[in-house]
């Protein structure tokens, strides 16, 4: 079952269905087929958008986000009924740091509320639930064929609430495993898998990509990649939070190794507390840098900085509290050439971290171990997870999420097979 509580949220997405169904006026593609988003990186905060064509502006992609919200909503705009099911699910999982504050009970005829979360500077708000147009081109993996457009649930949030999110972005799209992410709400409206791709930019000038629903991913390359097989071949669990139902995309670490040398850490260093909630491996695409509880992050600063030999030191740079002279590092197809720290996961697999993921260029002659110990004001930490996957170190690599089966894959670095995030052909195709 995709979901805990599974007979709420069939209740709740039979209700999601009969508000889509309802509304009036949208071209839906009958023919199932995937949709394709730009994803950018902005370069003063290195958060990242998602394109969406409600009146041209982007969202926040939030891997982690439960709902897509949109700030200033005009007026008047469409509300729900708040004694439906749709409205518990726009309020089961409470923000962190935003207390349930019920301002009345529901009444008959009220309007829903649900309650926003900016997951940059972990502030919250609330308004009314209401419906998002979004418009996409379909895909068949290779290009965009043809516009698409939808209604979504969602929630109109205050202006406020946009502080911290990259200039010009509206709000915030979620894409979590909850029942209102989007991913969740594109597979429901256009009859699609429940699945997607998200390959996002290295730099803040090129666009990366995301695709929803399945199907095929190709690059361009020469040849040109298909990857989305290879990856669904290789899939590991996802896990859950039993704790906090948050929907965060949380998966299995095993434990960590510098260069084939295992990392000393505490037995279940990695597990999630299912008491407490806390511990646990999750993705963050609000956080920039790999961020790790001190007590895993100490002994692998510590082996990282031990391995590597004939390497000068620079003087650290906030953040960062691990710098090296660029002129003194080796530099190869996978970055510089350092020793590989490998994230050993499930099965005895591994996402092994080169180079060119675990040391970022701060200027012209220097570079820092791009990985962060955690500290409690990121909002991303609010539940004390044990590892923090941040932008960094999924940048340039395909992620893929399988929100029905609850898996997940990955490529490693697509330089190692000549091709990046920006090389999917936007170029309309022909269907
Ligand atoms: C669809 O793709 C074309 C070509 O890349 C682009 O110009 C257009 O803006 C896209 N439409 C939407 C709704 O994203
Ligand atoms: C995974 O990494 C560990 C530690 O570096 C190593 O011992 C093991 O051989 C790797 N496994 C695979 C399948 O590469
Ligand atoms: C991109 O897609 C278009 C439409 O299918 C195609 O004509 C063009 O050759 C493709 N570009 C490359 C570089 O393959």
């Amino acid at each position: 079952m995709p979901l805990r509580r599974s007979s709420a949220a069939l209740a709740a997405l039979l209700a999601v269905s009969v508000l889509l169904g309802s509304a009036p006026c949208t071209t839906v593609a009958d023919d199932h087929k995937p949709i394709v988003a730009r994803v950018s990186k902005d370069a003063t905060t290195s958060l990242y958008t998602i394109a969406n064509k409600v009146g041209g502006v982007p969202l926040l992609l939030d891997l982690a986000g439960p709902l897509l919200w949109l700030a200033n909503c005009p007026s008047p705009h469409r509300t729900f009924p708040c004694d439906i099911g749709v409205c518990k699910v726009a309020n089961w999982n409470h923000p962190p740091n935003c207390p349930y504050t019920p301002t009345t009970e529901c009444s008959k005829g009220a309007a829903c509320t649900a309650y926003t979360y900016n997951p940059v500077n972990g502030r919250c708000g609330h308004d009314d639930a209401t419906t998002i147009t979004l418009v996409a081109n379909a895909t068949d993996g290779k290009n965009p064929l043809f516009p698409v457009s939808f209604r979504a649930v969602g929630s109109c949030a205050p202006g406020e609430l946009l502080a911290s999110l990259p200039a010009g972005a509206a709000g915030v799209a979620g894409l979590s495993r909850l029942p209102l992410s989007l991913p969740w709400q594109v597979g429901y409206r256009l009859g699609v898998p429940k699945q997607f791709a998200l390959c996002l930019p290295g730099g803040s000038g090129s666009d990366g990509v995301a695709v929803f629903g399945g199907g095929p991913f190709q690059l361009l390359g020469s040849p040109p990649v298909e990857l989305a097989a290879g990856i669904l071949q290789n899939q590991l669990p996802l896990l859950r939070n039993p704790k906090i139902n948050n929907g965060a995309y949380y998966f299995q670490i095993t434990g960590i190794a510098v260069n084939e040398h295992k990392v000393p850490t505490a037995l279940g260093a990695f597990d999630i507390d299912s008491h407490a909630g806390t511990g646990g491996a999750v993705f963050s695409t609000v956080t920039p840098y790999t961020a790790l509880r001190p007590d895993i992050y100490r002994p692998l600063h510590d082996a990282f900085d031990a391995a590597p030999s004939g390497i000068a030191r620079a003087p650290p740079m906030a953040p960062f509290d691990m710098c090296y002279e660029a002129s003194t590092l080796g530099v190869t197809r996978l970055g510089y050439a350092v020793p590989n720290i490998d994230l050993m996961l499930d099965g005895g697999r591994n996402w092994t971290l080169f180079g060119g993921s675990s040391l970022v260029q701060v200027n012209e002659h220097t570079v820092c171990f791009a990985i962060v110990e955690m500290e409690p004001s990121m909002p991303a930490a609010a539940n004390s997870p044990a590892v923090i996957i941040g932008g960094f170190q999924m940048k340039e690599h395909l992620l893929m999420f399988d929100l029905e089966k609850g898996t997940f894959g990955f490529s490693g670095p697509l330089s190692g097979i000549r091709t990046g995030c920006s090389n999917f052909n936007f170029t309309m195709g022909s269907t």
